[in-house]
């Protein structure tokens, strides 16, 4: 079982502010273990963040290209990310499914991009408030996981971590219950297991994301099919970020 924490920054911090962050994280990575981290940084700062990053600490993009190289300006491939020692992508962020054109198709390609090359793919999933209200939720969820990790072959499955954001949650401070966030995670765990099994499903990393800080973090790391976090705010400041760790069990000092 994999168990994840990672940040997602979006677009905040310059480059000096990034470099801060990552030499406190590396001091504090160097007496704790049992929780991969990483972090989503802005595009410009990958191939140097990459390059500093501390053992331990792996540094994703917070988009990739659907298309391969050629006359696509503005955009960066797989390859290219990992020829930078970038680990992976998150990919399908609602606020890139809401206002970049992130449809359930080009989330798949980018998904399939990345792992292609052997990356991670942080694929993101969730439903908005109007879908939870209306009791959509899980028929939300279950298509945007089928359509872009469902049908992928069980290697490339080893390289994807489900994030699950309700959107309602994102940046509102209005957290999923524990018990609202286990319900689908378990859901999202046994679509997994009837594609893949259930050792299989056993594996994938499945995070929470929505509000998730310090305060709240243990209440939900401690529920059986939630493997970690998704972090936006909380993941700007270092003392925070590890405040969020701190409350997964599997944390060692
Ligand atoms: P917040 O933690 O700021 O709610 O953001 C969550 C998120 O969108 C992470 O991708």
């Amino acid at each position: 079982m994999r168990n994840i924490v990672a940040g997602n920054w979006k677009s905040n911090k310059l480059m000096g502010e990034a470099r801060e962050w990552m030499d406190e994280m590396a001091e504090w990575l160097a007496s704790h273990e049992g929780v991969e981290v990483m972090v989503g940084a802005p595009a410009p700062y990958l191939s140097v963040l990459a390059n500093v990053a501390p053992e331990g600490l792996q540094v994703l993009a917070q988009n990739v290209s659907a298309e391969g190289h050629g006359a696509h300006t503005g955009e960066f491939t797989a390859d290219m990310l990992k020829s930078c020692g970038v680990a992976g992508a998150i990919v399908g962020h609602s606020e890139r499914r809401a206002r970049y054109g992130d449809t359930d198709d080009r989330v798949k390609a980018k998904v399939r991009a990345l792992v292609g090359e052997g990356l991670q793919a942080v694929f993101c999933c969730g439903e908005t408030l109007e879908e939870r209200e209306a009791g959509h939720q899980e028929q939300v969820v279950h298509r945007q996981l089928k359509a872009a990790v469902l049908d992928l072959d069980e290697d490339a499955l080893n390289r994807v971590v489900v994030a699950y954001e309700p959107v309602w949650a994102i940046g509102t401070g209005k957290t999923a219950t524990s018990a609202q966030a286990q319900e689908m995670h378990g859901a999202i765990r046994g679509w997994l297991a009837d594609r893949f099994g259930d050792e299989k499903a056993a594996d994938v990393a499945i995070l929470y994301g929505g509000s998730c800080k310090p305060s709240n973090a243990a209440e939900l790391f401690g529920k059986a099919d939630i493997n970690g976090g998704l972090i936006g705010g909380a993941a700007l400041n270092p003392v925070d970020f590890q405040g969020v760790l701190a409350g997964h069990p599997d944390l060692k000092r």
